[in-house]
């Protein structure tokens, strides 16, 4: 497993691997790894013939007053799990190495950006397609691994993939649960043990609202959402964003479910922010 920080070290690297005929699979990541980002190194271990995990914790999706000076980090943890999985190149660049100072070009997916996450993110989703849209011009991988953990983001790429007819193959991954439930995700640490219950309620409510469609088949949105939200409702220290049932393909709004959905919400406990979903599939 080959580590480097340059653009100029990884465009070589994958010129070698091109040349020896490999076909290529990133999965980017802020680092700080758990068995989610585990779950899309594996995937792409087994369908690609050359693994890149990119390392960056992107300045420019973290909101003014968000957690970007103190997102966990522990390179050295990562890199020991990743080397136990047969990477084949990770890439850790620094701020400077990713954005030059004068840079001033961002990839803005318009309105998908806007709803949902993006309502309480509002430049997100810009800090995100950009970082991603760039690690696809550094790797040109034939396909990159996202998780459906952040549902709306993997969307969000989805499209700026075809709109921008970057030829890589998007693949999202099932989220991945910790024993209890809760989705895996790096920002978990912040969650003190006594408030683990509060943070689980969002799940709850999800999964109250999946045991409902699928036992009484009750498929009227709104009635859905109303179940799921009495649940989190029960937990007075959580303050809920939104609960909403949306199309998997364009995130709209849907009155009355039919194939497969999204059900997807965010909730505030104290200073931590935790997003969730479920998928909903109607035979
Ligand atoms: O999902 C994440 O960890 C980040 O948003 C990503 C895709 C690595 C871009 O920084």
């Amino acid at each position: 497993m080959k580590v480097v920080k340059k653009i100029t070290e990884v465009r070589e690297e994958i010129r070698k691997a091109r040349c020896k005929g490999k076909s290529i699979g990133l999965v980017p990541t802020m680092g700080f790894l758990h068995s989610g980002h585990l779950s899309l190194v594996r995937e792409s271990v087994s369908g690609c013939t050359f693994t890149v995990v990119s390392i960056f914790v992107n300045p420019t999706q973290f909101g003014k007053s968000e957690d970007y000076g103190t997102y966990p980090r522990d390179i050295q943890r990562d890199l020991m799990m990743l080397k136990k999985e047969r990477v084949d190149l990770v890439f850790t660049p620094s701020v400077e190495e990713m954005y030059r100072q004068d840079a001033e070009t961002y990839v803005i997916v318009d309105k998908l950006s806007r709803v949902l996450e993006g309502r309480f993110r509002p430049s997100h989703f810009r800090g995100v397609c950009t970082i991603v849209c760039k690690l696809f011009n550094i790797v040109m991988p034939d396909r990159a691994y996202f998780g459906w953990k952040d549902a709306q983001q993997l969307v969000v790429i989805k499209k700026m993939v075809e709109d921008l007819n970057i030829p890589v193959e998007v693949v999202g991954c099932p989220t991945v649960r910790e024993k209890d439930g809760l989705a895996a995700s790096s920002r978990n640490v912040y969650i003190k043990d006594k408030d683990k219950e509060k943070a689980l309620s969002l799940y709850k409510g999800l999964k109250k609202i999946e045991e409902t469609f699928l036992k009484k088949k009750l498929k009227d949105s709104g009635a859905l959402i109303r179940i799921g939200k009495k649940v989190i409702e029960k937990y007075p220290d959580v303050k809920l964003q939104y609960l909403k049932i949306v199309s998997m393909d364009n995130l709209a709004p849907i009155k009355r479910i039919e194939g497969k959905v999204l059900v997807l919400g965010a909730i505030k406990l104290s200073s931590v922010r935790l997003i969730d979903n479920v998928i909903l599939t109607c035979r």
